[in-house]
Parts: structure tokens; C-alpha cells; sequence
């Protein structure tokens, strides 16, 4: 018999958060012999539909951490898009190796505010877009095994579930200010304004980038055009199959060039159950 409806639901640009939701979901899933469904809401037009979830749902909630937060252009559409009416939800945010800082619990408090009952939480460790160094190769297997874990426990728990106490995370609840991005000379840098350039010699006008773009700002017609706000996810540097999508900006080089001198170290998952 279905007991429960397993949904993963995720903002991804670059495909770390996909790929961790994915796996929870589809091995909750398996416990139930059942199978997933997924909502990808990455693309704008994705995040003009409005979900409404009921009690016999699962729903594993994912998102990057910008800036030590959940990416805050992504915070109209996790406010009004999710209904939980009741559901269970697994908040589940990833980070590059330097911290998660108040994401979760931030989402833990965005999922609860909107109706779910948060079961458990994870902060897991995935390969950093601005780099080549930081968390490169993450997820691996031992995070994928970790992932195992963590799902089985949670079928665990619902199997004992009885009163509703929301998930404890690490993080502060109301979550504080947003990191502030630090250069190589450890002052405060901003790089707000800084977009993708594209090198012309290089581009086929494949118009991949503009397909990816999560905030829809690169042109169509003419791809180094980008008009709307860039939120410097690397949608389009990673994507491009001609590596024709790079930033050029001095302060954002050298908040890179500070993160990979000071955080390339191993860094290990959180899991809350
Ligand atoms: C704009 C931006 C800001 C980021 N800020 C942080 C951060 O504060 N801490 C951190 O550890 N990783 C940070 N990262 C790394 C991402 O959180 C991480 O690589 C994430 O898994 C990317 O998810 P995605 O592949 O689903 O897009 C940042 C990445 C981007 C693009």
C-alpha cells in the first residue's frame, strides 16, 4: 500500500543540491517501494506554479547557500510557491566548503512558517562553482553513503513519529546578516554588480546559458548581453561547452583567491534526525 507521497524539490544552478535531494528522496523512496516526483523550480518559468502538499507527503526541500543564507532572489518563491498543509519536510541546504552559517535553520523556519513539519535537516558538502579547488569531487561516495544513512534513519523516526517538535539545526533562529565576502587582504570586498563576460572568439551562439540562467537575464539574441540582475550562481560558466562564460571582476577574483587559500580543507556534512 503507498503510505507516502516522496517529493524532491530543489533550486540547483549548477547541480549539487539536484543531485543530493535526488538521492534522500529516492532512497526514502525505496523504502516504501514507491517512487519519487520532482520539482525543480531553478528556472523562472518554474517559479510561476504554486504547490499544495497534504499530510501524506514527504517532501526533501532543497537549496544552495549563498552568502551563508538561502539564495535570497529564491525567497519569494519558497515564501508564496509552498503549501505545506501538514506534510513532512526534510530541509536540506548545501555549501562549498567554507559554512552553511544560519541556511538551515533559516529554511527549517521559512518550511515551517508555510505549514510542513520538519523531521530532520542536513547541510551537505558539494563542489563549489566559483572554483577548482574548493569541495572539488563533492558529493563522493562517502557523502552518497552518508546520504544512505541519514534517509534510513529518517524512515526510522517516521516509523516512531507521534508529537511534532520541529527539526533542532545548527544556525541561529531568526537567522543574522548575510556573510559578508572577504578579498585576499581580508578586508570586507563587494562584487554586487559583477556579471558573466563572454569571450566572442570563443562563443557558438548555442544560447546554453541563456537556457540555464536562473534569473532569465542573458539575452537570447545576443548571449554576452546580460540585462537583467546576475546573482553569480555559474550557471553559465559551468554549462558552456566552449568555456566561453568567465568573470573578469577584480573584487569577485579575489574573494575566489581568498576561499582558495583559506578553505580547501576536508569538511564533513551535518545531519540532523
Ligand atoms: C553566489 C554563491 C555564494 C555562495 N556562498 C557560499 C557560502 O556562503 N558558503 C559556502 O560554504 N558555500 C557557498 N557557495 C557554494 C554553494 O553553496 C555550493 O557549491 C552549492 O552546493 C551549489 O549548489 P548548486 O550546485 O545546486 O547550484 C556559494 C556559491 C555561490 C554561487
Amino acid at each position: 500500500m503507498k503510505k507516502y507521497n516522496i517529493k524532491a524539490v530543489f533550486f540547483s544552478p549548477t547541480g549539487n543540491t539536484e543531485k543530493i535531494v535526488t538521492k534522500i528522496a529516492e532512497e526514502i523512496a525505496a523504502s516504501f517501494d514507491d517512487e519519487i516526483e520532482t520539482i525543480n523550480f531553478t528556472l523562472p518559468e518554474a517559479r510561476r506554479t504554486r504547490w499544495v502538499f497534504d499530510v501524506n507527503t514527504i517532501v526533501v526541500f532543497g537549496l544552495p547557500v549563498y552568502a551563508g543564507r538561502i539564495p535570497n532572489k529564491t525567497l519569494p518563491a519558497v515564501k508564496e510557491n509552498f503549501a505545506g498543509n501538514g506534510a513532512f519536510a526534510i530541509p536540506v541546504v548545501t555549501f562549498g566548503n567554507r559554512s552553511y552559517d544560519d541556511a538551515l535553520s533559516e529554511l527549517r523556519d521559512l518550511l515551517e512558517a508555510n505549514d510542513f513539519r520538519t523531521i530532520a535537516g542536513a547541510a551537505v558538502v558539494g563542489r563549489h562553482p566559483f572554483s577548482d579547488v574548493l569541495a572539488s569531487g563533492r558529493p563522493d561516495a562517502d557523502d552518497i553513503d552518508r546520504l544512505k544513512g541519514f534517509s534510513q534513519d529518517i524512515c526510522y523516526k517516521l516509523g516512531k513519529y507521534n508529537m511534532h517538535r520541529q527539526i533542532e539545526v545548527k544556525g541561529v533562529s531568526p537567522a543574522k546578516e548575510y556573510y559578508c565576502p572577504k578579498g585576499v587582504n581580508g578586508e570586507a570586498t563587494n562584487f554586487l554588480k559583477a556579471k558573466p563576460k563572454t569571450n566572442k572568439v570563443k562563443c557558438t551562439k548555442c544560447k546554453i546559458c541563456a537556457r540555464v540562467c536562473p534569473m532569465g537575464s542573458i539575452d537570447s539574441t545576443d548571449v554576452s548581453l546580460v540585462s537583467g540582475v546576475c546573482i553569480k550562481c555559474h550557471a553559465c560558466v559551468l554549462s558552456c561547452p566552449v568555456n566561453a562564460k568567465y568573470f573578469d571582476d577584480p573584487a569577485f577574483l579575489s574573494h575566489v583567491a581568498m576561499l582558495d587559500s583559506e578553505y580547501v580543507r576536508r569538511v564533513e556534512s551535518d545531519f540532523f534526525v
